[in-house]
């Protein structure tokens, strides 16, 4: 059974840290966390405008602290999920040797959403409709587990 799961987008300050709070809100019992590929939020709680429209839903994500992806983090989790197709690339530049962890794209839990990946509020400022797909995934997600 798939126990411990790792949201990764690519700053990890709006979209990853969302799938990780609306996640851990929905399914307690499971392990999350989430990260980015790049590293130039290191240390920085998430975006202040993603924040606010999280916790207008009930997820305070003002925990979180953004942290860059890691060669642990392929043996640490049993299943990675990424926000769009650009992570899945940065993501398997990074797998070590040998490392067979599946690896998933977020939207292919919310096939009704008719997506194919979670645009980046944090270009897009769309932050409620990041949510809205955010959640959407999480629930499939759930149901899959
Ligand atoms: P995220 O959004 O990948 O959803 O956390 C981003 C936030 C900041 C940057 C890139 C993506 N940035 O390059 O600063």
């Amino acid at each position: 059974m798939t126990t411990r799961i790792l949201f990764v987008c690519l700053g990890n300050i709006c979209r990853s840290p969302t799938a990780e709070g609306v996640f851990r809100a929905l399914a307690p019992e499971v392990e999350t966390d989430s990260c980015g590929t790049g590293d130039w939020h290191v240390g920085e709680p998430p975006y202040g405008e993603m924040q606010r429209a999280a916790l207008a839903r009930g997820y305070d994500l003002s925990d979180l602290r953004a942290r860059q992806l890691a060669p642990e983090d392929f043996t640490r989790f049993d299943l990675l999920v990424a926000m769009d197709a650009s992570n899945i690339e940065n993501i398997e530049a990074r797998r070590p040797a040998g490392n067979t962890t599946p690896l998933r794209l977020f939207t292919d839990y919310a096939p009704e959403a008719g997506m194919d990946h979670v645009p980046d509020p944090y270009y897009t400022r769309d932050f409620d409709g990041a949510l809205d797909l955010i959640e959407k995934a999480a629930r499939g997600l759930k149901a899959s587990l």
